[in-house]
């Protein structure tokens, strides 16, 4: 509900992430807690665009649900796809608690039960044969592994990648990202031989093409012309669902595949945000019945709690016992281990895959109807839990609507469901695993109010 008598708007020392929408929002919303706390972290944290400024202070993160300093809560459909098991898991919470206790710390040059176990398992699951792991503490890490275990067994440094991609923030996982928000301007120069080409899109193809099966053709022609005519690349790497979202053509990845191996060039999945069953099945890539090479998971390894990410690479590519490729300082920390560990087990033992795939699903089906309503919806799209709707002012010219996205998006907000645009335009859902089609129906509603009379 909008409180009739609207606060006056957040003063801030500058525009970053500060949009009218946004700050008409804060006026009307944030209660004077919020408000000291946001000028705190304004005052300690360096600015950086997209997540600082804060938008809001929460004291409350449990299953779906944020909780914020005025006590209301939001359903978090976005999550940084951490939340696949739910905020706050008590099972996870109580494992963390007894690994704590049971042993802290593992020092570099020790191994112990909860890594190797969590190995084990990872590499049971993984879609590679015969997979062998690193673990790091992020994903932008984890990402840099894989390149240069690539690097390593090709002999080869180039890497091709898509643009507007988002692999990290490192210098590494940034090159082969494709936002100029992380790569552009004096952030440079980055990793040498990062290559990029226009990815495909079933809505809004860069190569000009009128369905998303033109569209994967289109991009994967063009994949084999750059390995092609470079001839020395060590790795293309890609999300097997890019995260906009937009979903693979069928047989795509089965060309890409053929192309990589036809040039001598390794295939890596980051699997960061979508893996872990939140398209409906526990990796994204399965969906395309290929296997890359290596492949990259994180986010919700920790489930939600801690971080913690790993590159799993197939059989023959254990090549680098004469480099350090990731010793990182908790490389083997059993709580973090454990706490990955114990994710898995709950994803698997709670059937929390194919409740992805069932909510998701029944989203789509009750977007689609959305879709029909709002001339403001151009398209819905999604596979499991990885969902986009996205906005236009004109179904035909597909011109985006980012400023009626904005205002959508702070009228779901104010009626308590949180989540994030993409692109300006495109509303991104990623709801945790453990969401319900009562959850799903109600998120429904709300957009389908939110999207009324803008
Ligand atoms: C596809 C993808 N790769 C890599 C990363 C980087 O992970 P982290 O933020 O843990 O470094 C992210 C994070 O958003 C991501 O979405």
């Amino acid at each position: 509900m909008e409180p009739a008598v609207a606060k006056p708007p957040l003063e801030s020392e500058s525009d970053t992430n500060l949009s009218p929408e946004r700050r008409a929002w804060a006026g009307r919303n944030l209660d004077a807690a919020a408000r000291a706390l946001l000028a705190e972290d304004e005052r300690y944290f360096l600015k950086q665009s997209v997540s600082t400024p804060c938008l809001n202070a929460i004291v409350k993160a449990e299953g779906i649900f944020i909780e914020d300093t005025a006590g209301r809560r939001y359903m978090d459909f976005h999550g940084n796809n951490v939340h696949h098991i739910g905020y706050g898991h008590p099972r996870l919470k109580r494992a963390i608690v007894e690994q704590m206790d049971a042993l802290p710390f593992t020092p570099r040059r020790y191994t112990a039960g909860p890594a190797v176990a969590l190995a084990k398992k990872l590499s049971s699951i993984a879609p590679v044969r015969n997979g062998k792991v690193l673990f790091t503490t992020g994903g932008s890490d984890a990402v840099e592994v894989a390149i240069k275990i690539a690097r390593v067994a090709t002999g080869r440094y180039k890497t091709l990648s898509f643009w507007d991609a988002f692999h990290g923030a490192g210098f590494g996982s940034a090159a082969v990202g494709g936002e100029a928000l992380f790569r552009s301007g004096s952030i440079g120069p980055l990793m040498p031989g990062a290559e990029h080409v226009a990815p495909f899109s079933s809505y809004r193809c860069p190569y000009g093409t009128a369905s998303g099966e033109e569209s994967g053709k289109a991009c994967a022609r063009m994949i084999d012309y750059v390995l092609g005519r470079e001839g020395d690349v060590a790795a293309f790497i890609a999300e097997p669902i890019r995260a906009v979202p937009f979903i693979p053509p069928a047989g795509f990845w089965k060309e890409v595949r053929t192309i990589c191996d036809r040039h001598g060039t390794l295939l890596i999945f980051d699997e960061i945000p979508a893996g872990l069953g939140k398209t409906g099945k526990m990796f994204a890539c399965e969906h395309d019945g290929v296997a890359p090479d290596i492949v990259v998971v994180g986010k919700a390894l920790g489930g939600g709690i801690l971080p913690i990410a790993a590159a799993i690479a197939r059989e023959g590519l254990d090549v680098g016992a004469d480099f350090a490729f990731g010793h990182y300082t908790h490389e083997k920390n059993p709580v973090t281990a454990r706490a990955a560990l114990t994710t898995i087990e709950i994803i698997e033992q709670e059937g929390l895959v194919a409740n992805a795939a069932k909510v998701g699903a029944f989203a789509l089906k009750g977007l689609a109807e959305l879709k029909m309503k709002h001339p403001l919806v151009g398209d819905v799209r999604g596979r499991g839990l990885v969902i986009g709707i996205e906005l236009v002012t004109d179904r035909a010219s597909k011109t985006p609507a980012s400023k009626q996205a904005e205002i959508v998006m702070y009228r779901a907000l104010e009626r308590g469901l949180s989540f994030k645009t993409t692109f300006g335009n495109v509303l991104t859902w990623t709801p945790p695993l453990t969401v319900t089609e009562a959850d799903m129906a109600r998120a429904i509603g709300i957009l389908d109010e939110s999207l009324s009379g803008v």
